[in-house]
């Protein structure tokens, strides 16, 4: 009897810590988001964005009572949202230099050999797999008719900076050398990154400039690439800071885990409290609100940035400052020899200013850019194009890929 009760008791409690965490979800999250004017369906994103939060709010739960942490109860929820194969195209898992790769080759036989692709997904360290982009893999192999090399880096919670990015240079190294076995041109390769896999790509194109015994990577394809951990007091950053899916606070939680960094330097790397005067005025020409075009600016007051110096922060914090880290500060040398690049551009993105300073960066030296903003897009959104949630954005930016990438 009395067990029967403690069970209810149990049973009660549960339930009201289960009501408790959403309706706090409901009312800090879909109360506190601004949801871009020109999105349409916004029913369906305020819905999408409410599931997010309460996935991302039960892992922070379940990992502070040690049971699980938050980067694998999103992975194992993301990988259940996985779609249907494509009988168009052959898929081979493999493994280069210990990392797992996933081969999508088109059926139709070809007379010449194809193009590569090489591509590397976003998530920020903490989603994104081979298994969850798998459909949009297929289908941009068989509309470009390429052969496309999925990388499989590994994450959070267990590998942070800089295991993930050593992961996509090694295998992208090795794909290099085996081009002829997977009928690829060597004068064809395109690397495609999205997100964090943007910042990933760039930096691997940049390593293998320093390498001309590898064949020569023939384009770049940034899709709402973050291109710099420096300043983050940019028009974009604060403008969309509330706007789902890659709040201020959520790239800040990936920024921090990814490098991990304790949380409480957060304010520091916000500010660029922690970024010497000397270096910023290296990195101001590039990295300065100034740069951005006046129609992307704030009606808000644009704060002083960097914000006063704190020593601390700067040798707790100054990896960060690395160029190796944020191509967006590499050399002029390093970014004359870059590849033709296609930039998508999210008007409603924290990260879009890192687009526009990175595309002022390249037509100055000389490199020849496709942009494609998108103005009825969010973070993240290409993920959604094969669900039931998907938007008209997400077809549009893979239209745009598959163009580029065919005139290649
Ligand atoms: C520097 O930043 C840290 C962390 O934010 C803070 O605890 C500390 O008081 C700051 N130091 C100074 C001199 O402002």
């Amino acid at each position: 009897m009395l067990s029967l009760v403690a069970c209810e008791l149990v049973l009660a409690a549960m339930c009201l810590l289960v009501l408790g965490v959403n309706l706090w979800v409901l009312l800090n999250y879909l109360l506190k988001i601004d949801i871009p004017p020109s999105i349409p369906h916004r029913m369906r994103f305020r819905i999408l964005y409410y599931g997010f939060q309460l996935m991302v709010t039960w892992g922070n739960i379940l990992e502070r009572l040690r049971i699980c942490t938050m980067p694998k109860l999103c992975q194992i929820l993301q990988d259940l949202m996985n779609t249907k194969r494509n009988c168009k195209v052959v898929v081979t898992d493999l493994c280069f230099e210990e990392v797992p790769v996933r081969l999508f080759q088109p059926k139709a036989t070809s007379s010449s050999p194809r193009k590569g692709i090489i591509f590397i997904h976003g998530g920020g360290g903490i989603l994104g797999s081979l298994d969850s982009y798998h459909a949009l893999c297929s289908l941009l192999a068989q509309e470009t008719d390429s052969v496309l090399l999925a990388v499989g880096y590994r994450k959070l919670p267990e590998h942070c900076h800089p295991v993930g990015l050593q992961d996509c240079l090694c295998a992208s190294i090795h794909f290099l050398k085996s081009l002829k076995a997977y009928g690829v041109d060597p004068s064809r390769v395109v690397i495609c990154g999205e997100s964090m896999g943007g910042s990933a790509a760039v930096i691997i194109i940049q390593i293998l400039l320093g390498r001309p015994d590898l064949p020569k990577i023939r384009a770049q394809v940034l899709i709402y690439p973050i291109l710099q951990t420096i300043n983050f007091q940019l028009p974009s950053h604060l403008q969309n800071q509330n706007v789902p899916f890659l709040t201020r606070d959520f790239m800040i939680t990936c920024i921090l885990r990814y490098f991990s960094i304790d949380p409480s330097w957060k304010d520091a790397i916000l500010t660029g409290a922690y970024i010497p005067q000397d270096i910023w005025m290296k990195y101001r020409k590039w990295l300065s609100s100034d740069n951005i075009p006046q129609r992307f600016r704030n009606k808000i007051q644009q704060p002083e940035f960097p914000g006063p110096f704190n020593k601390s922060a700067y040798l707790e914090l100054k990896n960060l400052l690395d160029e190796g880290i944020s191509p967006l500060v590499a050399d002029d040398e390093v970014i004359a020899q870059l590849p033709a690049t296609l930039l998508v551009s999210i008007h409603w993105d924290v990260l879009r200013d890192d687009v526009l300073l990175y595309k002022k960066r390249l037509e100055d030296q000389g490199v020849p850019v496709t942009c494609y903003h998108v103005e009825d897009g969010f973070h993240g959104c290409l993920f959604l194009f094969d669900k039931i949630f998907s938007f008209p954005c997400c077809w549009d930016i893979i239209n745009a890929i598959v163009r580029f990438t065919k005139d290649m």
